[in-house]
């Protein structure tokens, strides 16, 4: 396994998914992560990765010392390479103006590394991402510059001996083009891990861990419906069978016919202990007169704990609770003082059941990446159109219903925006978005219906692009699609006259309209 050390960058995260993808496990700590762990972990290779300070300026985040002294091989990549050179008696140079996007690299000395990697054929130039103020001026003694580029000196250096790297360009983003070829190189050639990462093996490994936490004792677990909860029942459902019961809370505020999916799929088709609870009455009931967002948030979320601990008290033998808690949910990322907190997730963001149930946690998805948990699920064999779909907010409908919550206006949204999904799944255009849905505005429109004018409710829809949820794309959907649309809402919803489209990116608008 291989160890990344987080000196705060961005692309982080991303360097950690590109070597699960090659196959092989790594994990994610702080810099200044207790460095006595590091013997501990045993990585067969660490990672030193970008981030936004400057080796330039006193008190700059540094590797330990101990990352030098395991012997293992290193690659410092973009401020990682820097340290590197500042640490071991190279010299950085700060610049007055960033580099960011494209460059080109001219391989001078080519290296274990970078040996044989070209984009240009019978030329050693790579085409590379760069993203970086500082650079390397001199390489540290031991070390020679493998490459270079017209702006910079040093744009990878290396010690074959040590097997110690340095490159100041970004390998885990695609744009550098033999990027991943350079990390698997690195991990399975220099560090030599074996490539034994695959979704396969993890389940594996994951039924034999659970196994063994939880003997023979009874687990619960709250069955969302939503990707993570559903790979963790199904896994659990493989490795202790019977032992497993979930509990689904209907809140009618689901998407159209979920609860029946959810029971058809889970129940019937797996043999999934399922206690379905229909609690919609009760959450339209707390929901009545309220408009506030928050205050809708904080009843839905409150409410679904309030059951999901009925439901349980009634499981007596109960001593383990299942979550399903993904690796950034856990990351302990450089700058971020939430550090080791163990992060207890509960799907409507009230953080967590209440201490007194007193009962263990069972995370198998805890060291897992969205991508990773969907590939698990797809191996497990949920159905792919499950695995792979749009996230769904916790409030559900809830806070899609610009108004107080009523059953009858959550039906007409639900109803709506299954419309709105199976025409984007029919166009193709599903897989190209990353979340739509539709929102019910609580105000009456003009319309004419027969000959008499009517008032009736106006239902927007809104689909984006996004890849990290925190900056979004309005979809450019074509106008066929959204005609398309527009006439089946209207036409098969009574109550509906008008259909908007959201053309507002994010920010300032966020995605959800509450
Ligand atoms: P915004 O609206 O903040 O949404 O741009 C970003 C992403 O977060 C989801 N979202 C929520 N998810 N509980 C959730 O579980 C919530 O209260 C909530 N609010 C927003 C939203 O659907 C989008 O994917």
């Amino acid at each position: 396994r291989i160890l990344i050390l987080d000196f705060g960058a961005q692309y982080t995260q991303l360097i950690a998914r590109r070597i699960r993808e090659i196959g092989v496990y790594c994990e994610i700590w702080a810099w200044d992560h207790d460095p006595a762990e590091i013997a501990r972990f045993a990585p067969r290779g660490i990672i030193l990765s970008g981030g936004p300070e400057s080796t330039t300026l006193p008190g700059a985040p540094a590797a330990p010392q101990e990352v030098f002294d395991s012997g293992v091989p290193l690659l410092g990549i973009c401020y990682g390479m820097q340290t590197m050179a500042a640490q071991l008696g190279g010299a950085t140079e700060a610049a007055d103006q960033r580099e960011f996007g494209h460059a080109e690299v001219q391989v001078v000395a080519a290296d274990a590394l970078l040996q044989g990697l070209s984009d240009h054929e019978g030329d050693a130039r790579l085409d590379v991402w760069m993203s970086h103020g500082d650079h390397v001026a001199r390489v540290p003694t031991g070390f020679r510059v493998s490459a270079v580029t017209d702006r910079i000196p040093v744009a990878a250096m290396a010690d074959d001996q040590r097997r110690w790297y340095g490159v100041q360009f970004h390998p885990e983003v695609t744009h550098t083009k033999q990027g991943l070829a350079l990390l698997r190189r690195f991990v399975t050639g220099i560090c030599g891990c074996r490539t034994l990462w695959t979704a396969a093996n993890i389940i594996d490994d994951q039924i034999a861990r659970v196994r063994d936490q939880v003997g023979s004792d009874e687990v619960i677990l709250g069955l969302s419906g939503g990707v993570d909860s559903s790979v963790v029942a199904a896994l659990l459902h493989r490795a202790i069978g019977e032992q497993l019961t979930c509990v689904f809370v209907d809140t009618g505020l689901l998407r159209w016919q979920e609860g029946d999916q959810v029971m058809a799929m889970f129940a019937e088709h797996m043999g999934v202990k399922v206690i379905r609870v229909n609690a919609a009455d009760r959450y339209f009931k707390a929901l009545e007169g309220v408009t506030d967002p928050e205050a809708k948030r904080k009843i839905i979320g409150g409410l679904f704990v309030e059951i999901f601990e009925e439901e349980s008290n009634r499981l007596k033998n109960a001593k383990w609770l299942a979550q399903g808690t993904i690796y950034p949910d856990v990351i302990e990322s450089a700058g971020s003082k939430t550090g080791k907190a163990h992060v207890i997730k509960s799907h409507h963001n009230v953080g967590g059941l209440p201490e007194h149930m007193k009962l263990g946690l069972v995370e198998p998805l805890r060291e897992l990446f969205k991508d990773e948990v969907r590939r698990l699920g797809v191996e497990l064999g949920l159905p792919r159109e499950m695995v792979y779909r749009h996230p769904f907010p916790g409030p559900g409908l809830g806070v899609r219903i610009l108004a107080e919550v009523k059953r009858e206006y959550a039906e007409l949204l639900a109803r709506a925006d299954a419309i709105f999904i199976e025409e984007l799944r029919k166009s193709g255009w599903y897989d190209r978005t990353s979340q739509a849905f539709a929102v019910f505005l609580p105000v009456k429109s003009v319309g004419v219906v027969g000959d008499a004018r009517a008032y009736e409710w106006v239902i927007a829809l809104r689909a984006v692009e996004t890849i990290d949820f925190m900056t979004a794309h309005w979809a450019h959907l074509p106008y066929e699609l959204l005609g398309t649309v527009s006439n089946r809402i209207i036409n098969e919803l009574r109550g509906v006259s008008r259909v908007v489209y959201d053309i507002s990116g994010k920010p300032p608008a966020t995605i959800e309209w509450e």
